[in-house]
């Protein structure tokens, strides 16, 4: 028995987010921690909306709302929509949480008691066309590192490098695209990221275990020349957490508030202490997972991201903890994906192009999307969503593969024996051939999934569907039962085992389904094959189930083709 704290990058606040999204963090991360909630672990399993920051006040005005409002009813939408995906968070927290904000201005005054925090009096770009300073990601520009000529000021898309607005090559508004911007004189506060620099050097080559694509960003940026420079995380906007000092008024900072990407993932802590207040546990039940000297020390914590993400947990967020001098429980392990395109193209909220969750959900239930997305998820490389794709692999794998097998042996058996287990005959060379066969490649999707291999726990799973479907295939119980009705009931009855078997080893990927094989089996607790010959017995002689509904249904040539035309321009609303 272990624990296992689990985080899923926390989204933008701004809009329903679409399946690149989703399978960019949330849905891996809850993959993860199905998996290991069914294999007996203590989980806890964090998620949030991201609520600061300038695209939340854009997209509140937008909207013709108050910030605050906008973001707590966007805030039920998403919550709505994660759990339509099944996305098991034991708590989906807000990063303008009374608890974040706490926890952000603490750790600030640590920071500066540390010495780590610098005031300095900086040049900002105000535009006189928008009549406002412009935060670092309303400045567009070509980046000074790679050329791209639509640099963000915060950071380039491109090559995933931080840059400062005054980076920027021919900067520009991104709200009017006017280039009349003055650079003007005001007072910020900076995290003295440099000083942390050979402690973050020393912790990331203390994760040897960490994926290629993770530690080759990080070490990059760190030793990329200016990679960590200080960065500032104040902004002059009015919706945000304000700038104290702990619990104190910060001087010189009225009316200023910190930097999003400073307080979301201080999120990741407050959450938990949001899920403690949710739930009536106290403050030692969630420090137990957060703080080292209070248990934390234990916890093997896991984060999982969009590679855009990288950075900031692997340099920014860790120079927070490391710099408050304080027992904080640091991220063991941490799984970033690629992008997910879309049909030839790049998904993009901002544009509204691709599938968005709402709209996925509204087509068909999760189970379809999120075998889809895992067994397709961008691991090794950039992914690309296509209508074909999607259409073939939910007929074969889900219909053809899986819900073939369990109607098939279930509709067999009731034809036949009627709906209970049939008694009679004992496994033979087949059954045991079968049997070791699953067992060996569940042992293997069972090592898949702790590594957080994503794709090849999908692949794994499949190819035990494939074993049972060949199973019945070959001893044919349909034409057993007329020479051998006792063999026959023998064949039927490992056929329904490993109905049961799939169940229980497909819930992490397709929860519906499998609450659905379980309550027409009658089994009332899922529980992980340990030895497989015992699991395979479970199911006894004249135990009673009921035929399931169908399970997956085929998209067909008609479906695929009305939805590729319905998605193939921009979202309106
Ligand atoms: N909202 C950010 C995004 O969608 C992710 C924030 S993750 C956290 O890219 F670390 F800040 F929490
Ligand atoms: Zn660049």
């Amino acid at each position: 028995m272990a624990r296992h704290l689990i985080t899923s990058a926390i989204p933008y606040i701004n809009g329903i987010k679409h399946l690149g999204n989703l399978i960019g963090s949330q849905l891996p991360a809850d993959l993860f921690a199905r998996y290991m909630r069914a294999r007996g672990h203590e989980v806890l399993f964090l998620c949030a909306t991201d609520e600061h920051g300038t695209p939340a006040e854009l997209a509140a005005a937008k909207a013709g709302k108050q910030v605050a409002e906008y973001c707590a009813e966007m805030h039920a939408v998403q919550a709505e929509i994660a759990r339509g995906f099944r996305l098991s968070f034991d708590h989906f927290g807000r990063s303008s949480s009374p608890q974040n904000h706490a926890l952000t201005q603490h750790f600030a005054g640590r920071l500066d008691d540390a010495g780590l925090i610098n005031e300095i009096s900086e040049k900002q770009v105000y535009s006189h066309a928008d009549g406002r300073f412009l935060p670092d990601r309303y400045i567009e520009g070509t980046c000074p590192n790679c050329g791209y000529d639509k640099a963000r000021g915060d950071q380039c898309e491109n090559c995933t490098k931080q840059l400062d607005p005054t980076d920027l090559i021919d900067p520009r508004s991104a709200v009017s695209g006017s280039t009349d911007l003055e650079v003007r004189e005001t007072k910020h506060l900076y995290l003295r990221q440099s000083e942390l620099k050979d402690q973050l050097d020393a912790w990331i080559d203390s994760k040897s275990d960490w994926p290629v694509l993770t530690t080759s960003i990080a070490k990059k940026w760190l030793h990329d020349g200016d990679g960590l420079r200080d960065r500032g995380i104040t902004r002059d906007l009015d919706w945000g957490i304000p700038v104290r000092k702990g619990t104190e008024d910060w001087p010189g900072m009225e009316g200023k508030v910190f930097y999003v990407w400073f307080d979301a993932p201080i999120e990741y802590i407050a959450c938990a202490g949001e899920w403690a207040a949710a739930n009536g546990l106290s403050d030692a039940d969630w420090q137990r997972w957060w703080r080292t000297d209070m248990g934390a020390s234990d916890v093997r914590y896991t984060q999982f991201m969009g590679k855009d993400n990288v950075p900031f947990h692997t340099l920014s967020f860790p120079a927070t903890l490391i710099g408050s001098g304080e027992p904080w429980k640091m991220v063991d392990h941490l799984k970033s994906f690629n992008y997910l395109n879309y049909d030839g193209g790049q998904f993009s909220t901002s544009q509204g192009r691709g599938i968005f969750m709402d709209q996925a959900l509204e087509l068909l239930p999760a189970d379809y999307w999120r075998w889809w997305l895992l067994s397709h998820a961008p691991e090794s490389s950039d992914a690309e969503f296509t209508w074909e794709n999607f259409q073939s692999s939910v007929n074969k794998d889900l219909a053809d593969v899986l819900g073939n097998f369990i109607s098939r042996i279930t509709k067999f058996c009731r034809s036949k024996f009627g709906e209970v287990v049939p008694g009679g005959g004992a496994y033979g060379p087949e059954e045991t051939a079968v049997i070791a066969d699953v067992a060996e490649r569940c042992a293997r999707y069972g090592a898949l999934m702790e590594a957080m291999e994503v794709r090849k726990s999908a692949q794994e799973l499949r190819a035990i569907w494939v074993s049972g479907n060949e199973y019945l295939q070959s001893v044919a119980p349909w034409t057993t039962f007329k020479s051998d009705p006792d063999k026959a009931a023998m064949q039927t009855r490992l056929g329904l085992n490993l109905a049961h078997l799939y169940a229980v080893l497909s819930a992490p990927f397709l929860p519906d389904a499998s609450a659905a094989i379980l309550k027409s089996l009658q089994v009332d607790e899922a529980v992980w094959p340990e030895d497989m010959n015992e699991f395979l017995s479970q199911l006894k002689p004249d135990q009673a189930f009921v035929v399931p509904e169908v399970l997956f249904a085929k998209v067909t040539d008609e479906d695929r083709e009305a939805w590729q035309a319905r998605f193939s321009g921009v979202r309106q609303s």
